[in-house]
């Protein structure tokens, strides 16, 4: 394990494992209390979230290699499911604005909530449609229009389950997620459930990011040099990452008999700073190639093999 200061590592040892266990038990609570998004470190107002949710849709959109008349084709009638949607279900609301028919949430904690701040969000989404898609999302809320009467339930499902897995079969178009395969416990579980509820023509798109998550303590990447059983113990309930790296990935995909049609970085560590943490990695990550251990994040894109 790499450290510069032993003493500072001990103690969050102790104090990580102890707040595993409150984690263990009380998996709602704390993951209400520590909650991070996908948005990054600062919570911006409600016209940064929306641009959030907004850019989401477009990374979507250019996964599948479409021009916005083309997604839109695309989306109509689609029935979708978005793991681990966090605490808005802004991408379900946009994508029913486009033309999805629903879209289904499912996430292993219970984030979603209708707060007053994420009202004004749903209203600012809202707010810059016009014509037949601001229609479309306003109905999918239970008065139309009125994020606090909640989801109808035909349109946008939210359920949470406890494995965040959506344990249907052969009934989405497409299957997304984004900076939420980074946080499953059993990668190759959720390969299989996108293998069984995806559709035979479906697509599913993932956004992945390999970042600590705040968990680096002196140089990049350091949080992969604690040992397997240190790192189960400190963080194995907090919804942490689970620090595969994408080798993992590509042989989940495999193993599920799903086919990959597009693996790219888009962020990458430089093989000086991979170099510099390498003497001291974790045994699974020791004999993974310099160039996949430099993915910081990247996308992924599944079809059915044929
Ligand atoms: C960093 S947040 C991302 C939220 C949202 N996708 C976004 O981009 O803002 C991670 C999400 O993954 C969910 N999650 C964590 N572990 C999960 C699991 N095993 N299965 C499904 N979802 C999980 C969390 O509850 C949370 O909603």
């Amino acid at each position: 394990m790499y450290t510069e200061n032993i003493k500072k590592d001990v103690l969050l040892f102790v104090k990580a494992t102890l707040t595993n266990q409150i984690a263990k038990f009380l998996p709602g609570f704390y993951v209400r209390i520590t909650a991070q998004t996908g948005r990054g470190e600062g919570e911006g107002n409600s016209d940064e979230i929306a641009d959030y949710f907004y850019q989401c849709c477009r990374d979507y959109r250019e996964q599948l290699g479409l021009d916005e008349a083309e997604f839109r084709a695309y989306l109509s009638d689609k029935t979708i499911l978005e793991y681990g949607p966090g605490d808005i279900l802004g991408v379900a609301l946009l994508l029913r604005a486009y033309g999805a028919k629903t879209i289904h949430c499912v996430d292993r904690f219970p984030l979603n909530k209708i707060s007053e701040k994420n009202m004004l969000v749903y209203q600012a989404l809202i707010n810059r449609l016009a014509g037949d898609e601001k229609q479309r999302a306003m109905s999918v809320f239970n008065v139309p229009g009125d994020p606090e009467s909640g989801f109808n339930r035909d349109i946008i499902e939210y359920s949470v389950t406890n494995s965040g897995l959506s344990g249907e079969t052969d009934i989405y178009d497409l299957i997304i997620s984004r900076a939420v395969l980074e946080h499953v416990n059993d990668l190759e579980a959720t390969f299989l459930d996108i293998k069984n509820a995806l559709k035979a023509a479906g697509t599913s798109i993932h956004k992945v990011d390999l970042k600590s998550h705040g968990l680096d303590r002196y140089r990049p990447f350091d949080f992969l040099t604690w040992s397997n059983a240190s790192y189960r113990l400190m963080y194995s309930h907090k919804g942490f990452p689970n620090r595969w790296r994408v080798n993992k990935y590509v042989q989940a995909a495999q193993n599920a008999r799903l086919s990959i049609k597009n693996l790219a970085a888009n962020e990458t560590l430089s093989h000086e700073k991979i170099d510099t943490i390498a003497p001291y990695l974790a045994e699974d990550f020791r004999n993974i190639s310099k160039e996949e251990l430099s993915w910081l994040s990247f996308w992924m894109v599944l079809e059915h093999v044929d």
